[in-house]
């Protein structure tokens, strides 16, 4: 538990999934990474200039949530913050290769999920695809 990489959304699962974080790296001293993945923009008939306003809004409103925790994170000792964009938990599974996590955290549900018994998708492809352990907040 060296090297934690949690999966935030600004869903209620995943501000569990921040406290029990927080939680663990101070016990274990770990380094923690948290990381967002904002949606891609599949709106082909967007013109350009509409596409690169909503992009850029997106991309406000991350780095906003991530500062917010940034703050929220002062006690501990290394929090670094990652924002990128694509298919959730293909992002976050390589993000996790390339930081060599040894920990990935993440909620059992998220922002959009309808079903309130079955795993969200993201989590669910995370934990059938991860190379390390992976702790699902519930
Ligand atoms: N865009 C994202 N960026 C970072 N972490 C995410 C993102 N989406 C989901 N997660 C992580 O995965 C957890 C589970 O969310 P998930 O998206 O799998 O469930 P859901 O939204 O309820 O269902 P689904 O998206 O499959 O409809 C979240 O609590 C969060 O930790
Ligand atoms: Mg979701």
């Amino acid at each position: 538990m060296k090297k934690i990489l949690l999966a935030y959304d600004g869903s209620r699962s995943a501000e569990k999934a921040l406290r029990k974080t927080f939680e663990i790296a101070e016990k274990f001293h770990s380094a923690v990474t948290i990381m967002t993945v904002a949606p891609e923009l599949y709106l082909t008939e967007l013109v350009e200039v509409d596409r690169k306003g909503i992009l850029e809004k997106i991309r406000a409103d991350a780095e906003k949530t991530m500062q917010k925790i940034q703050k929220r994170a002062r006690r501990l000792r290394t929090v670094k913050t990652v924002i990128k964009q694509g298919d959730a938990a293909e992002e976050i599974l390589k993000t996790a290769k390339r930081i060599k996590a040894d920990l990935i955290i993440t909620g059992s549900h998220g922002r959009h999920g309808a079903s309130k018994f079955l795993l969200g998708s993201v989590s669910a492809k995370i934990i059938d695809h991860a190379h390390c352990a992976v702790l699902i907040v519930k």
